[in-house]
């Protein structure tokens, strides 16, 4: 740290101001004469994309293995994986001299429609973090950083770059910045993208409270703030809060902002120091990294097999999968005969090669005759000649495999969708194939939820093949015959209509400003506080055994906040394959001062088993699995009660639970002030000790006395309407009755409030 400190110390102002903004779309300026060199960033996330010329934003990239992109990932649920997966990307930053890869994003899934979606992991913060923080800490292992982004609120492509984001501080502390904090506390990526998007007002460049207050101070944030292209407005204000790089560059008429501000006294120097020890810091630590070499191409496509295998979710299976070696199969759809493996938009991967989901299949088929018709045009025109080829070779087949893919003028980035329909030309090819084939299995490649009441109850099976990578025609041929048993689960609800999502009425925003009116309740929090019935839950995922649980035990009947809790479950396989089971931990709190989701996920695990085997899993609970953010104590806080462990296979199938007791040792300061009500007085212990005896004696002698009924003279439940009333006006009221004057009243039963809880 002292090195990096004299290195600065002998930057020139100039030298440090240019340092601060990109010299070119991906590289930093180096200072030779100080044998800083520069560092070159690339996007991921899912994959290389390395430019061979520094300056292009967009040129086609040099080839680099493709491996799914976030929504399959994070249906993986296996953190080891995405381990080796970032290990494996690191290779290949490293071969191709890379020294950030610009990834991965952890926005939550607010409404299924953000067009980006398939690129972030997840509607849950908890599982979205856990997930993006072994992906960074592969990554990371091997000498490469990571950029993880974009922070925050970016749920929407829809006037990405200068959208406002409404929303509140519970909602941002709870639902869109953990997977933030977990990525960053238990994985320290080596930089943190800030979004284009306004939040509250502020662009996410400018945000001294989120990258300063709480990246940085809170979180403990060690690397640099890096822009996403193009966020920053005024670069002496982003530098302020907490902006440490500009992207891309160059950009002399920002690098002269700088050091004009420094002249004239505006921008502090150690300001702008601060953030150069941070570039320095990151640059020396990638210089550490020696480039170059080969990567093993063949052993990552083989990995990313593997990883789409791992995410592919059976979201339906009426005993059809897996194929018993069908003799004559349909293979119907565009998708069949060139893979959609990815999504548009800088995360777009020059692959190193691609699998052809009908090879990939023949391979596997032996002897099985197979035929093969287009099904649907590449654009969203209908062509009943294609349908009716369809349903010519679906009709004489054993076997229909429909694949199915969400085109990408549908769902990209940039754009956000308008439906969660799949084309008219692929609900009508559904329609008409299973009509005559009851065997037909439909494999969908999309990055986010579609809709399915059309013709679900047709087709015998359905398979999730998401964006699946360069490899991911291999891995549906491997799950439909049985190859992999798959173990996927999703990490998003899929919803039967798009007017039943929970951002509905608030997405994407009019007038500049998208209002995240739902709080709290996104993805299964909403669905469960609504009773909505949906049409795959949050964590569901069939497989080709059966798994039970038994035994569920908790390491306390009551404990305190700070010990956490131990949970411990027996899985075991009751069928007749080896498979895997994801085992998911909700918190259900009983009891809170402020509403709560019904649930919230806290921990899961994977667990591989043989048939008849059982394992006990265990999963630990921390304080934060039990806490809410209280944005009047703008702090974590836990309350004594119970909490029910709910241990399930999917958000809706609940197979174990258990009570526990939760004793919380904090120390609250009291909270109630000028304007609390006589209802926040009674709720607050404290307060309730304090104002009670006088409230008892008022309400027998003053203006507001009861008869014996309850009633006053005017008819109405007293109690209930003088709750609602300030303390102070209730005094106010009360004047008559009172020897001292109602302010003098109130100002003594708050100090006597305040200095009780610090008594406490
Ligand atoms: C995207 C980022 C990306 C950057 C560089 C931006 O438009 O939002 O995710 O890393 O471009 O390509």
């Amino acid at each position: 740290m002292s090195d990096i400190h004299a290195l600065v110390a002998k930057m020139s102002l100039e030298e440090k101001a240019a340092l601060c903004t990109g010299a070119s779309a991906w590289t930093t300026t180096p200072v030779k004469w100080l044998n800083l060199p520069e560092l070159l960033v690339s996007d991921g996330p899912h994959g290389i994309r390395r430019v061979a010329d520094i300056h292009a934003l967009t040129q086609k990239s040099l080839p680099a293995t493709c491996f799914p992109t976030a929504s399959s990932l994070a249906a993986t649920w296996d953190v080891d994986l995405l381990f080796e997966m970032g290990q494996a990307l690191a290779e290949e930053a490293i071969t191709l001299d890379v020294d950030v890869i610009l990834g991965p994003g952890v926005n939550m899934k607010r409404s299924p429609l953000c067009g980006r979606n398939f690129e972030y992991f997840s509607e849950d913060p908890y599982q979205a973090g856990k997930m993006a923080a072994s992906l960074i800490q592969g990554i990371q292992s091997k000498g490469v950083g990571t950029s993880l982004k974009h922070y925050a609120a970016n749920n929407q492509e829809f006037e990405r770059f200068s959208i406002n984001t409404q929303v509140d501080e519970r909602a941002l502390r709870e639902i869109y910045l953990p997977a933030f904090e977990t990525a960053v506390t238990q994985a320290q990526p080596w930089t943190v993208m800030c979004s284009y998007n306004k939040i509250n007002g502020t662009f996410g460049s400018e945000q001294t409270y989120l990258l300063t207050d709480i990246l940085k101070k809170e979180w403990g944030f060690e690397g640099f703030v890096v822009s996403d292209w193009g966020a920053v407005h005024d670069r002496v204000a982003a530098l302020k809060a907490g902006l440490d790089l500009e992207m891309p560059g160059p950009k002399q008429t920002r690098v002269n902002a700088v050091i004009e501000a420094v002249r004239n006294g505006e921008l502090d120097e150690t300001v702008l120091d601060e953030a150069v020890r941070r570039i320095v810091r990151v640059t020396l630590c990638a210089a550490q990294t020696p480039k170059g070499g080969n990567f093993d191409a063949a052993a990552h496509h083989i990995l990313a097999r593997r990883v789409a295998a791992e995410g592919m979710v059976l979201l339906k299976n009426n005993g059809l999968l897996p194929l018993q070696n069908p003799q004559h199969i349909a293979v119907i759809g565009r998708a069949a005969q060139r893979a959609h493996f990815q999504g548009g938009g800088s995360s777009h991967i020059n692959p190193t090669q691609v699998d052809v989901p009908f090879s990939e299949l023949q391979k596997l088929a032996g002897n099985a005759e197979l035929s093969f018709a287009t099904g649907y045009p590449e654009d969203n025109s209908l062509d009943q000649g294609m349908i009716n080829e369809a349903v010519a070779v679906a009709q004489v087949a054993d076997v229909a495999l429909l694949y199915i893919a969400l085109p990408s003028f549908k769902e990209s980035e940039g754009y956000d969708r308008t439906d969660l329909d799949l084309t008219e030309q692929q609900v009508a090819l559904i329609q008409a194939v299973t009509a005559v084939q009851p065997n037909t299995v439909v494999i969908l490649n999309n990055g986010a939820p579609v809709v399915m009441g059309e013709w679900l109850d047709g087709a015998a099976a359905v398979l999730e093949a998401w964006m699946m990578g360069q490899a991911g025609g291999g891995a549906i041929a491997d799950v439909l015959y049985g190859r992999v048993n798959p173990s996927g689960k999703l990490a998003e609800t899929y919803p039967h209509r798009l007017k039943d999502t929970p951002a509905y009425l608030n997405f994407p925003g009019e007038n500049g400003v998208v209002r995240y009116g739902e709080g709290l309740f996104i993805g299964y929090r909403f669905y469960d506080a609504k009773e909505t019935p949906v049409l795959f839950p949050f964590g569901h995922g069939l497989s080709y055994t059966t798994f039970a649980y038994s035994n569920l035990r908790l390491s306390a009947d009551s404990f305190q906040d700070v010990d956490g809790l131990m949970v411990s479950v027996d899985v075991t396989n009751t069928g007749a394959a080896a498979g895997k089971e994801v085992v998911q931990v909700y918190v259900h709190d009983k009891e809170a001062r402020l509403i709560r989701p019904y649930k919230e996920l806290k921990g899961f695990a994977k667990v591989a088993l043989q048939p008849g085997e059982t394992k006990t899993v265990q999963i630990p609970l921390d304080f934060r699995a039990f806490a809410y953010y209280d944005p009047a104590y703008r702090q974590w806080i836990t309350e004594d009660g119970q909490f029910v462990i709910l241990v399930g296979a999917s958000a809706a199938d609940i197979r174990a639970q258990a009570t526990v007791t939760l004793q919380s040792t904090l120390q609250l300061p009291s909270i109630l002030h000028e304007e609390s009500t006589i209802r926040h007085w009674f709720n607050d212990p404290a307060g309730k000790a304090i104002l009670q005896p006088m409230f008892s004696e008022l309400m027998s002698n003053g203006p507001f006395s009861q008869d014996e009924s309850g009633q006053d003279a005017i008819g109405m439940d007293t109690l209930s309407f003088l709750m609602d009333l300030p303390l102070r006006s209730f005094l106010h009221f009360q004047e008559g009755s009172l020897t001292q004057p109602a302010d003098d009243i109130a100002d003594m039963l708050l100090e006597q409030v305040r200095g009780l809880k610090q008594s406490v």
